[in-house]
């Protein structure tokens, strides 16, 4: 039997074996090159020669220049399509166009509006695909977060994790990622905006330790790590209805109190400041989002690894 690409479509759908060791070669990579130029390649090169094709329906900063610097520093070159420039913004089917893609270049890379855009180009796809958000999930973003975990509180098997606000994208790749670390997961959102209520069903069933309700007080309570994100994401059109639901969901310094003393903030970024996140809690001492962002590098180059059959 002929084996499929490699695609990074959720976490949910790695084994545990296989998300450990990603974020086990995110940290060594990490670590074998601290203060080397941002560009400079890494000793091996393991994707000398290698292409990664990257397609944005949807605004990025960190994903894009991410990938791109990932790229680099694994030896390979990247590629940038805002997908309204290309033939997909012009009705090209997605199943055509991975067609197309895969005999370009090694990798591709979507950020979609529809989760079910990605699913389609996978299936046409002959090389691998990596989920760079839609509207369902941002699994990327997650392998940078449990690796920032770490790094501040060691092993994030047993921690408790709060996720504050909107259930929304990250909030789902969260969900995922509890089945396969062993941490828990306390979600508090308002009621309307409660994550799709099958992914948690689906990690419950799996053995992850997942709560999901709307007291945001209790969620947060002795956490180890308190996580929010915005409350109006990219293709949200409730704005006004959002801004008025959300504001007791707010992350300030009152919150943090209540959490585990040590304990860290995340944001995937960009921040609303003075919404979901205060200036107080974004720029004080328990706030590693920059650290976050700065390992969208590392984990996006060892999701790449992964996807090409280097790990
Ligand atoms: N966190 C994140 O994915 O950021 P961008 O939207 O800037 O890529
Ligand atoms: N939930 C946000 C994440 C941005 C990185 C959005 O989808 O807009």
């Amino acid at each position: 039997m002929i084996e499929g690409p490699r695609h990074f479509l959720d976490i949910s759908a790695l084994s545990r074996e296989e998300v450990r060791a990603i974020v086990d070669e995110a940290h060594a990579r990490k670590a074998a090159r601290i203060d080397w130029p941002k560009a400079a390649p890494d000793e091996d090169k393991p994707l000398d020669g290698h292409a990664l094709a990257m397609i944005f329906q949807k605004n990025s900063t960190r994903t894009r220049v991410s990938f791109e610097i990932g790229m680099l520093q694994l030896g390979g070159q990247s590629i940038v399509l805002n997908a309204n420039d290309t033939q997909l913004g012009r009705g090209e089917t997605v199943q055509d166009t991975a067609r197309v893609l895969s005999r370009m270049v090694d990798a591709v890379m979507i950020r979609a509006n529809n989760h079910q855009d990605v699913l389609d180009f996978a299936e046409a796809s002959d090389v691998p695909v990596i989920n760079g958000l839609t509207d369902l999930s941002h699994p990327c973003q997650i392998i940078a977060d449990i690796m920032t975990i770490e790094e501040w509180l060691g092993d994030i098997s047993g921690k408790t994790i709060a996720w504050l606000g909107d259930g929304n994208n990250v909030c789902t790749s969260f969900i995922h990622a509890a089945e396969k670390l062993d941490f828990k997961l306390r979600i508090a959102t308002p009621a309307n905006y409660a994550p799709r209520a099958q992914e948690a069903a689906a990690a419950k069933a799996a053995g992850a330790d997942v709560s999901v309700g709307t007291d945001a007080q209790a969620a947060i309570d002795g956490a180890d790590v308190v996580v929010t994100d915005t409350w109006v994401s990219m293709g949200d059109t409730d704005k006004d209805a959002r801004m008025a639901a959300f504001p007791s969901y707010a992350v300030n310094d009152d919150m943090m109190a209540r959490a585990a003393s040590g304990a860290v903030f995340l944001h995937c970024l960009p921040a609303h400041r003075g919404e979901e996140v205060t200036n107080s809690v974004m720029d004080g001492p328990q706030s590693a989002v920059w650290d976050e962002a700065e390992n969208r590098i590392h984990a996006q180059k060892a999701v790449l690894l992964w996807c090409l059959g280097k790990l």
